[in-house]
């Protein structure tokens, strides 16, 4: 290879040909007419040096060889070697002299590259031979020719230093920040974890994850509630769950006895009552539903929690019985002179503890005779002080309670009625037999 020889000859008329076309100035360089500008392949014109220069084509070919090929550049062109492969520095061996750019002096390398076993110029990794001035904050990157000191991702340079950035300072984090050497962290709240971002906090449904909740579970948002079923109530640990006891709550809620149950209550009433609505107490009729075990020759009369089986004949002698509740003394008996002459049974129920005075009873003359008068009054009874009589009109009179009584409890009042005439010297009576049941309760 002949250095000056690889150059092509004759172009030069092609160069200045195309100069003249362009209207360009020539050359100013005129005591070299004779310089080459054009190169045979794998050397390049160098216009400072004005000489062709070898390209190293294993820096400017990306992959220049492939796979586990190492490329050696060399005059003219370059080979690919084995990695193994030794390559002969024949720089000062026997092998025919290197070629040497045109220029009859050789050529120094530009600042940054250096001659390499072919004597042509490669870069200096300043980095790495440690030829760089950068600081122990910064980072080295060699670049052709020269080198550049940067600072780690994460940090500034401020002055000649590379400080840490604080991330935080610019809002990166959605909840909390925490700064760190070159990065930063971010924290959630609690209640909330860091989303796909790294950087936004989205809301953790504990109820998911096994919240301790004892009976219900509500996820809100950076939270979670427990809560307890109908009837029971948020122990104050804020988890478990107890019974209300709604009985304690109130003495309205059963009209007469209240059981709490889990989550529930329930009302109960005293034998002879049903439970009426979950709350009232109702009278059961023994003798209506037929649970009575009153006899054929009895009469079953409900009272207030229970019933009473009475004889159905119940006149006394003298008198006679002339149906079912009346007894009558025969006129031409001479022990019924001073006697009533009818005996009327009644039987009637009350609560106990009625507010007073009540009402109870109303009597009624059944035949009103022309110019007659009618009379009522107590005639006999066990404790009559609890009652007295009201005439309404000559006709009817009321029983009234005068004072409040408690069951159970059991009065037999016989309510007389005179019937005058005086026109006629005319006298007659008459009695109602009436029991009055008091129930134990108050309904
Ligand atoms: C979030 O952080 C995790 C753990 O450090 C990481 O594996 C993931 O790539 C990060 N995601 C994003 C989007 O930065
Ligand atoms: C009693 O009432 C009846 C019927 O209203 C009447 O005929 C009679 O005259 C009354 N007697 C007296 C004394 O008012």
């Amino acid at each position: 290879m002949v250095p000056s020889a690889s150059c092509r000859p004759g172009s030069v008329l092609l160069w200045a040909l195309l100069l003249l076309l362009s209207g360009a100035a020539a050359p100013q360089e005129p005591e070299e007419p004779d310089s080459y500008t054009e190169c045979t392949d794998g050397y390049e014109w160098d216009p400072d040096s004005q000489h062709c220069r070898d390209v190293n084509e294993c820096l400017t070919i990306p992959d220049a060889c492939k796979g586990e090929m190492k490329c050696i550049n060399h005059y003219g062109g370059y080979l690919c070697l084995p990695r193994s492969a030794a390559v002969i520095n024949d720089l000062h061996g026997e092998g025919p002299p290197p070629p040497v750019p045109p220029a009859q002096h050789p050529d120094p390398c530009p600042p940054g590259y250096e001659p390499d076993e072919q004597e042509s110029c490669v870069d200096v990794d300043e980095c790495t031979q440690d030829l760089h001035d950068c600081r122990p904050s910064q980072q080295c990157h060699n670049l052709p020719g020269s080198f550049q000191c940067t600072c780690p991702d994460g940090y500034r340079k401020i002055g000649p230093e590379c400080v840490d950035i604080d991330e935080c300072r610019y809002r990166y984090c959605q909840h909390r920040c925490v700064n760190l050497p070159g990065s930063f962290r971010c924290q959630c709240e609690p209640g909330f974890q860091l989303g796909p971002n790294n950087r936004s906090c989205v809301d953790v449904n504990e109820c998911d994850m096994g919240a301790p909740c004892e009976q219900r579970c509500v996820n809100s948002y950076g939270t979670f509630v427990c809560r307890c079923h109908q009837g029971y109530e948020l122990h104050r640990d804020g988890f478990s769950c107890s019974d209300i006891d709604e009985c304690s709550y109130s003495s309205y809620l059963c009209q007469y006895r209240c059981v709490n149950e889990p989550g529930r209550f329930s009302c109960h009433c005293p034998q002879g009552y049903q439970l009426l609505a979950t709350r009232l107490c109702q009278d059961i009729d023994e003798c209506e539903s037929g649970a009575h075990q009153c006899s054929e020759a009895q009469t079953c009369v409900n009272f207030h929690g229970g019933y009473r089986c009475v004889d159905t004949n119940r006149c006394v002698e003298p008198y006679v019985q002339v149906s079912d509740n009346r007894c009558l003394c025969p006129a031409s008996n001479p022990l019924c002179r001073e006697q009533p002459s009818s005996i009327v049974h009644r039987y009637m129920s009350i609560t106990s503890e009625r507010s007073v005075p009540a009402d109870v009873f109303q009597i009624q003359a059944t035949s009103v005779y022309p110019g007659a008068y009618n009379a009522f009054q107590i005639r006999a009874g066990n404790s009559q002080e609890d009652f007295y009589i009201r005439q309404i009109n000559n006709v009817s009179a009321m029983l009234v309670l005068a004072r409040p009584v408690t069951g159970p409890r059991e009065y037999v009042l016989d309510l007389e009625m005179v019937t005058m005439n005086s026109l006629m010297s005319y006298r007659a009576s008459s009695v109602l037999r009436l029991t009055v049941f008091v129930g134990a309760y108050t309904f």
